[in-house]
């Protein structure tokens, strides 16, 4: 469960970033944050591509930039679009989320609306490799 002030910081966060999205063909940003166990907020937006399958959601980018900075234990992420047509984090984040912190609170702002979700509930029965 995120507190009010984690909610508030990651939202204000996502939305900051958000504007820096590149995301000339679709005309849809995105941004998000991601708290770390560590405290730390760890950004992304998405990046489109004119090879347009090569488009990186912001959700997956934040996580990148964690992972890469040394982080993989994650408290809580915050997504912030501007655009109505998008209501929920694809399943290909749901997936790269789901390899770190299967039961992640989540919480989505949309112009509409704002929802919150745990990723237990956007992705039951998800795909994982078994340690062997
Ligand atoms: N997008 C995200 O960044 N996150 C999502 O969860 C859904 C979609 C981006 C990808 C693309 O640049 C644009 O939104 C439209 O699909």
């Amino acid at each position: 469960m995120l507190g009010e002030n984690e909610k508030r910081l990651l939202l204000r966060a996502a939305s900051d970033v958000m504007l820096n999205a590149y995301a000339p063909y679709s005309g849809i940003k995105v941004g998000a944050a991601l708290l770390a166990e560590n405290g730390q907020v760890y950004t992304g937006v998405n990046v489109e591509n004119s090879s347009f399958g090569l488009t990186v959601c912001a959700e997956r980018n934040s996580v990148f930039t964690a992972v890469a900075q040394g982080e993989k234990n994650f408290v809580g992420l915050a997504i912030v679009t501007d655009s109505a047509k998008v209501t929920s984090p694809c399943g290909a984040c749901r997936q790269v989320l789901h390899e770190f912190a299967p039961s992640l609170p989540i919480i989505f702002q949309n112009p509409l609306r704002v929802c919150e979700y745990t990723l237990e509930q956007l992705y039951p029965a998800a795909f994982r490799l078994e340690r062997g």
